[in-house]
């Protein structure tokens, strides 16, 4: 009975590159943060990973490792709904019928799209287009309230908001209309080369700290990270972009504000502040990774979760894919 009176998160990841800190203080934390309150569906998008060509090795093994990595930040797979996006083969049904109410202009003016159709010139495949209604269909088919997202995403939610909009007045309500969720903490933590642009993995191995990196491998990147010649540790995003990342990233990972690491760095260079980053992520990360390694090691376990996540999941995926197949008037089936 609570649980139905809980609203409905879901959110999910791209097992696309080894994740980062950003995804760690900028999702998976805050997503244990949610478990208590809401009813919490997290998944493995590993179906959105193959609109660029990846190696299936490398693939499946990314997959198990970001299952692992739920675990492994304290996501508990019997609070919430664990699983990997291509076991429920709802979602890639959904997403074919929403096809067929998305317009090809609302696709090609996404910015994702047109950054990404610009990065594989040589691989812009429909899928690279249709992205966004895989992402529809995996929110709406949980009739999910809430969606937790970085900025980057609010376009493409926009979108499932409007898809399942235009549904409903086509056929009566069906889909819950699901609203973004920005959490308030939770800094958006930027490139160690490049300040401007978000950290993400699938950029070069020394503009991001991947949340199994080695201790050596932290203190490297931090020591390598781009700052100023101010030497001055000063939170000012705007002429101090390298270094006011650096400061986001030791605020997030222990809790001080901006004016306690001005006050904690003061008259310090910019040597000392950048092992104290690196000192303060790797306390944070070590209890993660060797969480990590343990639950790797458990392949039947990690098995058993994906699987009871699956099931789960897909028991509630089924219920909206066959109320859909009913209102569009797909030949009913009875077995
Ligand atoms: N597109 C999202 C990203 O790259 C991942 C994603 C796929 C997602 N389906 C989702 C996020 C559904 C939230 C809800 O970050």
């Amino acid at each position: 009975m609570e649980t139905q009176q809980k609203k409905t998160i879901f959110s999910g990841i791209q097992p696309s590159g080894t994740l980062t800190i950003g995804n760690y203080i900028g999702a998976l934390r805050n997503w244990k943060l949610l478990e208590d309150e809401y009813h919490c569906i997290y998944c493995v998008v590993d179906e959105h990973a193959l609109t660029v060509r990846q190696d299936p090795a490398k693939l499946r093994r990314r997959c198990a490792e970001v299952m692992a990595l739920f675990m492994a930040v304290g996501l508990s797979p019997e609070k919430s709904v664990l699983f990997c996006q291509s076991h429920v083969p709802a979602h890639a049904e959904l997403s074919w019928i929403l096809n067929c109410y998305t317009y090809i202009g609302e696709l090609q003016r996404m910015t994702q799209f047109k950054d990404k159709a610009a990065k594989h010139e040589n691989n812009i495949n429909a899928g690279l287009l249709t992205y966004p209604v895989l992402m529809a269909a995996d929110i709406l088919l949980y009739q999910a309230d809430l969606v937790p997202i970085g900025a980057d995403q609010k376009q493409h939610l926009e979108l499932s908001r409007n898809l399942a909009i235009r549904f409903n007045n086509l056929y009566s309500d069906t889909f819950v209309v699901p609203d973004g969720y920005f959490p308030k903490v939770g800094a958006r933590v930027m490139s160690l080369q490049e300040p401007s642009r978000k950290m993400s993995k699938s950029d070069p191995e020394d503009t991001y700290i991947a949340i199994l990196d080695e201790p050596d491998v932290i203190a490297r990147k931090f020591r390598r990270a781009v700052t100023d010649s101010e030497a001055c540790v000063r939170f000012d995003p705007e002429n101090k972009p390298g270094v006011s990342n650096l400061m986001s990233i030791y605020g997030a990972m222990t809790g001080e504000t901006m004016e306690q690491i001005e006050a904690h760095f003061a008259g310090q260079g910019y040597g000392a502040f950048k092992s104290a980053v690196a000192d303060a992520c790797i306390a944070v990360l070590e209890p993660v990774q060797s969480e990590h390694k343990r639950l790797m090691a458990d392949k039947a376990y990690l098995e058993q979760v994906m699987r009871e996540g699956a099931e789960r999941a897909a028991a509630i995926a089924n219920r909206t894919l066959r109320k859909v197949h009913k209102k569009v008037g797909l030949a009913p089936y009875t077995l």
